[in-house]
């Protein structure tokens, strides 16, 4: 059985976009393939945060996840901090990594630009993220299609110390959904909805109530043309619509824009609304039940250890190949 590794950062509270692209993906695969799924909370330390917030936010997406149906059972659940080896290891990877190749990463590149004081952790990030990846020789990198960089470097990487070292890591593919994938913000529908924007009203959170949710629907950003199609680039805003509508209710789009052809959008904005509505409800009924409990530990205690000793048996490996110790 091939093995799925993938991350979301705690940078920001879920969103439906990420339940959506991220959580609902994995949670298909995690019958097909063997799945570690983390929380990479040391990435989102490249940036400010308040560590409250940051703490509490941890334990609040795993429990997001498991409410999303990642099951336990299936899915090896864990934190990135609980396992020392990944900064570790990660340091071994950054000096197999050229300084030009680490400078061509575009995430980087546009968040560097944003201000002027970002640390060198915003650097060196992907190289981390090679680290959580080449640690467990995961073979497939479910990530939307900004990270797909970052999965080549973590190719280049492994391929580069397999050849210098000896067979050490698996390469590993990316795994880019074909659907749904990317789902935008309802108030500038050409920008990706994301967890940190400043714009609440363009992102659904996976906890916001219902009012709130419908609100931020009904007013979202459309055309003029109010005939309802499926076209990016000439009616982004409806054909967002249309996407989240399709992926929640697990239907093609082309069947989504058959089922409204004859709607205004009025129409089509509140049956989107009542959807998203009712998987939210359903979302966070099971939420409320994690939150509070001990299962959640337990949880995260069983993946602690498991990839832990895994991570153990590579990292020794590595650090005899490169001549590391005693
Ligand atoms: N960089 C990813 C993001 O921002 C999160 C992440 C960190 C990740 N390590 C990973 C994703 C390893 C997949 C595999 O979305």
């Amino acid at each position: 059985m091939k093995r799925l590794l993938t991350g979301l950062q705690p940078s920001g509270d879920l969103t439906i976009a990420n339940y959506i692209g991220g959580i609902k993906m994995t949670q298909k695969y995690q019958d097909e393939y063997e799945s570690f799924i983390f929380v990479p909370d040391m990435h989102s330390i490249t940036v400010e945060q308040d560590s409250k917030t940051l703490h509490e936010r941890i334990r609040k997406n795993v429990c997001l996840y498991l409410a999303c149906g990642i099951d336990p059972n299936k899915n090896t659940i864990y934190i990135q901090s609980e396992n020392l080896y990944h900064a570790n290891l990660s340091w071994i990877l950054e000096c197999n990594t050229y300084f030009g190749e680490a400078s061509r990463m575009t995430q980087f590149k546009d968040k560097s630009a944003k201000g002027k004081n970002f640390s060198v952790g915003l650097f060196t990030y992907p190289i981390l993220m090679a680290s959580d990846i080449l640690l467990y020789d995961a073979d497939l990198v479910p990530t939307g299609i900004d990270q797909k960089q970052h999965v080549e470097l973590a190719r280049d990487i492994a391929i580069r110390f397999n050849k210098k070292y000896g067979d050490t890591f698996t390469v590993p593919d990316s795994l880019i959904p074909k659907v749904g994938y990317k789902i935008m913000d309802l108030q500038d529908p050409t920008k990706k909805m994301s967890k940190s924007s400043e714009n609440k009203k363009g992102t659904i959170f996976l906890l916001d109530d219902t009012s709130s949710v419908r609100k931020k629907i009904m007013s979202a950003v459309t055309d003029s043309e109010n005939k309802i199609y499926y076209d990016v680039d000439k009616k982004p805003g409806i054909s967002n619509l249309l996407t989240i509508y399709s992926s929640i209710k697990d239907i093609s789009i082309d069947n989504a824009v058959n089922h409204f052809k004859d709607y205004n959008y009025g129409e089509l904005k509140k049956e989107v609304a009542q959807v998203v509505i009712d998987k939210l409800t359903d979302i966070q009924n099971k939420y409320n039940e994690y939150i509070n409990s001990s299962i959640v530990d337990e949880i995260l205690d069983a993946g602690k250890n498991k990839v832990n000793e895994m991570a153990k048996k590579k990292y020794e490996d590595v650090i005899k190949k490169v001549g590391l110790g005693r």
